[in-house]
């Protein structure tokens, strides 16, 4: 226990990116240099690139910015304070939309929110894995009440996606970011964000929903040694270091706000936003479904966010959930 509190305090120390010797820390603690080094280690451990150099000390490249929930809380509006009955920010979990599934039913009519450092254990869309190191890019997972049939919120992967695009546009990240049916948040066709929704409980008329957002904002090579796709951080768009807490406030604050409006009047009034971000509109494609690999033109989204596609054949099909992948001409 007292282990872990000094290497949280000394992450907290090395945050800053600048060099603290191994004196200077274990002063600081009232430590040994023997027990800093074991601190370090165990934050290594974490995957955390710190460079230790003779004389110098220990530094963390490039710092980075903990998440701390009263930054978190302080970014959120009226509204979203009025909602939200909890936020809850983690160190370590095997995944955030795990955590609060398994949260659900000691929170059967509460909004909660959680933001985690790490996810041992992340999760994608199709069974895949999502990279999420320690200290860096947004995981986000909020459970969410609705009173509605689960076949009424077909819409909702697509306007999480539109909500994480607000988010980032409010954080002035605007220009060449695209979204790819049902809700890819992409860069220059880079993936920046992900959403994976998970139903916790579904009945007649209502059903709560885990909405997981998984945004990046920087990985060091090593770090997404795992990511079998092109993917971007939002460093890479701005050129300057991330500030997390703000980020993750925003986002939450558009997720919250889009929810509120798609409970009451569904996906129609998010279309024409969905279609001036849509990056597949007009191109042929290949749908990956379940069982089939179907090859067509894209036509648009339904009101209830079905992929629209004219076939070989003409003939236009609607489908409700799949893997898209851009086609040649
Ligand atoms: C995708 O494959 O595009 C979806 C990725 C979703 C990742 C997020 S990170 C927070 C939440 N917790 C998880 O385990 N997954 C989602």
């Amino acid at each position: 226990m007292t282990q872990k509190k000094n290497s949280q305090k000394i992450l907290k120390l090395l945050a800053d990116g600048k060099f603290h010797s191994g004196e200077e820390i274990g002063e600081i603690l009232s430590i040994s240099r023997s027990a800093v080094w074991k601190n370090i280690h165990e934050l290594m451990n974490l995957g955390l690139d710190i460079q230790s150099t003779i004389g110098k000390g220990y530094c963390i490249t490039n710092g980075l910015e903990l998440l701390e929930h009263h930054i978190i809380q302080n970014q959120l509006d009226n509204i979203v304070h009025q909602h939200l009955n909890q936020l809850i920010i983690l160190n370590r979990v095997d995944s955030t939309n795990e955590f609060l599934i398994s949260q659900a039913n000691a929170h059967c009519k509460e909004t909660v929110a959680c933001f985690a450092e790490q996810q041992e254990k992340g999760r994608g869309r199709r069974g895949r894995h999502w990279a999420s190191p320690f200290g860096t890019n947004i995981y986000h997972s909020l459970l969410w009440h609705f009173a509605k049939d689960p076949g009424e919120i077909l819409g909702l992967s697509l306007v999480t996606a539109i909500a994480v695009t607000r988010a980032l546009k409010k954080y002035g990240v605007e220009q060449e970011i695209h979204l790819k049916w049902p809700n890819d948040v992409l860069w220059k066709n880079r993936k920046l964000a992900g959403v994976l929704l998970e139903m916790v409980a579904e009945s007649h008329s209502n059903c709560s929903i885990v909405i997981g957002v998984g945004l990046n904002t920087r990985m060091s090579s090593q770090q997404a040694s795992t990511v079998d796709q092109l993917w971007a951080g939002v460093f890479d768009i701005i050129n300057k270091p991330v500030e997390r807490n703000k980020l993750a406030g925003i986002l939450l604050n558009e997720l919250i706000h889009v929810l509120l409006q798609f409970q009451y009047e569904g996906l129609t009034p998010f279309l024409q936003e969905w279609y001036s971000l849509d990056n597949l509109i007009g191109k042929p494609v290949v749908l990956f479904t379940s069982n089939k690999k179907i090859n067509g033109i894209v036509q648009g989204i339904s009101h209830r966010g079905e992929l629209i596609l004219k076939n070989n054949h003409n003939e236009i099909k609607k489908f409700l959930s799949g893997e898209v992948s851009l086609r040649a001409l």
